[in-house]
């Protein structure tokens, strides 16, 4: 299969605003390693997500707050290594931005610095618009992150479809206006309705990258590691799976187990 690379140049914010003026779609995928990083790329992707979803499905946490600035530095700095196209997007985790700008700055700048990624995302709208203007005085491009935002689960207890009654729709268009207004390159829509989410990216100019967000938004983005079927026991409505891995490694295992303990492997040829 061809893949659909729109050129072979480096993606650059600039190129994700021109892919939304132009009609193309924007691909998004997360990674947290080199070697995953690396087949993505040579497949195409237009942007790699370092997510702190890495707490979930790289750490085994329940939730993406744990993990640190440093674990997820060191996921980044893995997949900026292996990188040659794609634009590389990295979470700022819970706790290393919302204290105050100052702190937020700071953060932004350790994972720029000591990763070489290209950009930061982080969680929420008006109330870390000091932190996004900080950041982003900085040089740092930033990309915005409403709807429904992981690291705030606890407040609201539940991850059910975000804004579907009248006053939240209101608030997350208008801070989507807000992060764009402030300079944001992108905005990631979380599972939200898909009519809002299309309103969304009619009223700004910066790319909208919808997850559970339906098809009238700018680009899409899964977790790897759920549309490749690593994951099985997670079944959102807005889920693709492309393959079923979790059951492919598994028998690979059990064939390989079943292998030694019958000294099949190694046989001659796979010896010195
Ligand atoms: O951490 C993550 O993987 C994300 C995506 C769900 C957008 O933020």
């Amino acid at each position: 299969m061809s893949t659909a690379k729109s050129s072979d140049k480096k993606v650059t914010t600039h190129r994700l605003l021109e892919m939304k003026k132009s009609g193309e779609k924007i691909s998004m995928l997360t990674a947290y390693d080199f070697s995953l990083a690396r087949i993505l790329d040579d497949a195409g992707i237009d942007v790699i997500l370092v997510g702190d979803s890495a707490s979930n499905v790289m750490a085994g946490h329940e939730t993406t707050l744990p993990i640190t600035l440093d674990q997820m530095i060191y996921h980044a700095s893995s997949v900026v290594r292996a990188v040659e196209r794609a634009l590389v997007v990295v979470d700022l985790p819970f706790g290393s931005y919302q204290g105050n700008s100052k702190e937020a700055l700071n953060s932004a700048i350790r994972i720029m610095k000591e990763s070489g990624a290209h950009g930061v995302k982080l969680e929420g709208g008006r109330e870390v618009k000091e932190s996004i203007e900080r950041i982003l005085s900085a040089g740092v491009p930033v990309m915005g992150h409403l709807g429904l935002t992981p690291q705030s689960i606890y407040k609201f207890g539940t991850y059910v479809v975000r804004a579907q009654d009248e006053a939240e729709a209101e608030r997350l268009m208008s801070d989507a206006k807000l992060l764009s207004d402030s300079g944001c390159f992108a905005i990631v829509l979380e599972k939200i309705p898909a009519q809002l989410a299309r309103a969304v990216s009619g009223s700004v100019t910066i790319p909208i990258i919808g997850i559970g967000a339906g098809g009238g938004v700018d680009g899409q983005v899964l977790v790897l590691h759920d549309m490749l079927g690593i994951t099985h026991e997670f079944h959102p409505r807005f889920l693709r799976r492309y393959l079923n891995l979790y059951d492919d490694i598994k028998k690979a295992a059990e064939h390989y187990i079943s292998d030694v303990k019958s000294r099949d492997f190694p046989n001659e040829k796979e010896q010195y």
